[in-house]
């Protein structure tokens, strides 16, 4: 039997990987230590909430102390640390949080995991570490990081840190790099639930700028099938880029969920763009596909289909989340526009946003 430690398991991802491992896994015991920011919710685990192998935890990873207490109280083999701020937007409104949790959290782990000889270190990481793409090319692991907003500095700084414990602690840590997520459960923030529950009131769709950012999508179930790879055949040091190959245009994203949910393309708001907003992300996945015969499964279409089913049938999650300190952050950002984020069209950063760099 194999203790781990899931930190961040009540938010969008990590709750995935919670009941992906305790559905399929009878050898894994777990404890998901999760600080329940705006972010997390325990109704996202409530279908393994009293399995004997899973426990709950409330706490802040980035108080020393409690993960102190936490590793006297228990004996982990293994942590997976999902836990994280991760919303750019919010990000660039306020980077204090990120600091603290993203960096300062995963500096607190990585000090016990050296303390207590911890037998594996999975650090949850994204491709945002990289920075932008041009029209062509792909990340590899061994592109050099180039991080853009607050969000991706402190991912990159944790990675960082990470392989700076290997090399002088020897802490058996490895780093995994996903492309965007989505699926159930996912917090109305980031672009596809935003326009799902707003397709579903019938209210403007918000696009950035010309809405030919590009992302790679991946169902975040997928994702945590390759999490458990990582951690059960993931070599210390090495870094592994996780991603579906499905690029898409935020204007292709929100014609399929228009289409899909059989709602008029007039929905479709063109708001001022995100600062610094990455042009576009993509990941070579050659190495997992090589060393651990991993690809993802779910196209994009099926991925959607069963997000957006999931939606229509949790009005109830999603009136929710979308609570009075919500609403407060959504009109901050898109009604009234708060000015540390809104661009206008004359300011320089915006012609220099046209210059994207071609990568490798
Ligand atoms: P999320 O925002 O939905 O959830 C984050 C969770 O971390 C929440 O449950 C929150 O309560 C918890 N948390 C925050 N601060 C904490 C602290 N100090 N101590 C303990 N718990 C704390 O995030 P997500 O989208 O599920 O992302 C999970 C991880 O995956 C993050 O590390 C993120 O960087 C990474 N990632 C996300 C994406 C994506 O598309 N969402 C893509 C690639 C990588
Ligand atoms: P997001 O879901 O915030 O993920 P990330 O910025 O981490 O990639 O955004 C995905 C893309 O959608 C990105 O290009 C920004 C864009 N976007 C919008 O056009 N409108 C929105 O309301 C949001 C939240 C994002």
């Amino acid at each position: 039997m194999m203790k781990i430690l899931v930190t961040g398991g009540a938010g969008f991802i990590g709750s995935s990987f919670v009941r992906f491992v305790i559905r399929t896994r009878k050898d894994i015991n777990m404890v998901n230590f999760d600080l329940l920011t705006y972010a997390g919710n325990l109704r996202n685990v409530e279908e393994v909430a009293t399995n004997p192998r899973y426990q709950f935890v409330h706490g802040d990873m980035a108080e020393r102390t409690q993960i102190q207490t936490l590793f006297q109280e228990h004996c982990f083999d293994a942590i997976v640390n999902f836990a994280a701020e991760t919303h750019v937007d919010r990000s660039i409104l306020d980077s204090a949080p990120f600091v603290r949790t993203n960096i300062e959290g995963t500096r607190c782990l990585l000090e016990e995991a050296r303390q207590r000889k911890i037998a594996k270190f999975v650090q949850i990481s994204t491709d945002e570490v990289y920075g932008s793409l041009g029209s062509s090319g792909a990340f590899r692991e061994d592109t050099p990081l180039d991080p853009t907003s607050p969000y991706a500095a402190s991912k990159a700084a944790a990675d960082l840190l990470v392989l700076a414990y290997v090399k002088t602690h020897r802490v058996p840590a490895l780093i995994t790099r996903c492309s965007n997520n989505y699926g159930p459960y996912q917090f109305p923030e980031k672009l596809i639930p935003i326009l799902i529950t707003h397709a579903m009131e019938n209210r403007p769709l918000p696009i950035y700028g010309d809405g030919l950012n590009i992302r790679e999508w991946i169902f975040a179930d997928e994702h945590s099938r390759a999490v458990l790879l990582a951690l059960e055949r993931g070599t210390p040091g090495e870094v592994y880029n996780i991603g579906s190959g499905e690029e898409k245009t935020n204007l292709e994203v929100v014609r399929e969920i228009l289409r899909l949910m059989e709602k008029p393309e007039s929905l479709v708001q063109f708001v001022p763009d995100r600062p610094g907003h990455d042009r576009r992300y993509s990941l070579d996945c050659s190495k997992i596909r090589r060393e651990w015969n991993w690809s993802s499964e779910v196209g994009f279409s099926a991925g959607l289909a069963a997000t957006i089913e999931w939606y229509r049938k949790h009005e109830d999650w999603i009136r929710e989340v979308k609570d009075a300190s919500y609403r407060a952050y959504f009109d901050r950002v898109y009604t009234r526009r708060d000015e540390t984020l809104a661009i206008s069209a004359t300011q320089p950063q915006n012609l220099l946003s046209d210059t994207y760099k071609t990568r490798p």
